[in-house]
């Protein structure tokens, strides 16, 4: 729900506080801008020029829940959880301090719900450019605000004031993660890395994942961000049927580039169950000091 995170909100215009208005059917900024809140309980905060992209449509969405349903990324998921504890944990975060975390480009909620059940009393905001994506995030939780907002412009987020900041296979703004954290806060990135879905990779014609993409990742975030200690590898086998291997692909650019009767024949030519590899790695960065 969006009163959980209103204080943490702010006007995409011009960055001052917002507060819930008529029983927060819409949101009042200081300067007076007010956005309405949708009836599925997610806002739209978007800037003069609105929104550039619209992200991941429906299919797209309906996929990643039906694949994610399935449990089989569930170690991604914990480890994301674990590295947002410890980043609590290093900045001596109290237990009843009901940290905000905030997840960029947070599709379904999958993975922001499952860090709100572990850590006691904390909210959570899922920003993503995607109205599918927002539907399911109003939802995801109770203590998850959904608000539709571009990663690439600023967010509708006030100055130093986020616990923490997960990425998960979505964009990553440097300067405006450094511009929302509070001092101690720290950003937890899980990229994907060479060798996820390897055996996926020939058969159905996608592209494997580039080397050193962390590495690029921290060289474009040196002049905000720097890295925490090493970054994690998580790597696991997944025990995948025809129909979640379609999911899988469905919710992910691949989708784009195969023609549907192309992907669907390809995968009808699997066998009826595959061991997949899953590979990703957890990256930790934090604020430059100020
Ligand atoms: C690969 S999905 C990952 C979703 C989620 N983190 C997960 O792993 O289940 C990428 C998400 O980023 C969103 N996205 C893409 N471009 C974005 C942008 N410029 N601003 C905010 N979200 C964006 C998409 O709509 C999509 O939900």
């Amino acid at each position: 729900m969006l009163s959980h995170i209103i204080d943490v909100l702010a006007d995409p215009i011009d960055g001052t506080p917002l507060r819930g208005a008529d029983d927060f059917t819409r949101l009042v900024s200081e300067s007076g801008h007010s956005y309405d809140v949708a009836r599925q309980g997610y806002v739209t905060l978007a800037g003069g020029a609105g929104l550039r992209y619209s992200g991941d449509d429906a299919a797209m969405v309906a996929e990643r829940e039906t694949f994610l349903s399935g449990g089989h990324f569930a170690p991604f998921v914990e480890a994301v959880t674990e590295h947002v504890q410890q980043v609590l944990d290093a900045g001596e975060v109290a237990d009843d301090a009901s940290p905000v975390i905030c997840e960029i480009g947070a599709g379904t909620g999958y993975y922001l719900s499952h860090t709100l059940d572990s850590i006691a009393g904390s909210r959570g905001i899922g920003i993503d450019v995607s109205v599918h994506a927002a539907k399911h995030l109003a939802r995801c939780h109770p203590r998850v605000g959904a608000v539709i907002a571009d990663a690439w412009a600023r967010l509708p987020i006030a100055d130093q004031s986020v616990d923490a900041v997960t990425v998960i296979f979505a964009p990553r703004n440097a300067a405006e993660f450094a511009r929302i954290l509070k001092p101690r806060g720290q950003v937890v990135v899980l990229t994907a890395d060479t060798g996820h879905l390897a055996e996926l990779r020939e058969p159905l014609g996608i592209i494997d994942v580039e080397s050193g993409k962390v590495e690029r990742m921290i060289e474009q975030a040196a002049g905000n961000l720097r890295p925490v200690g090493e970054s994690d590898t998580i790597e696991f086998e997944m025990l995948l049927d025809q129909s979640s291997i379609a999911s899988q692909i469905g919710m992910s650019p691949s989708a784009r580039h195969i023609k549907p009767e192309a992907l669907a024949e390809r995968i009808a030519a699997l066998p009826s169950q595959m061991t997949v590899t899953a590979r990703a790695k957890v990256t930790r960065l934090e604020p430059l000091p100020r």
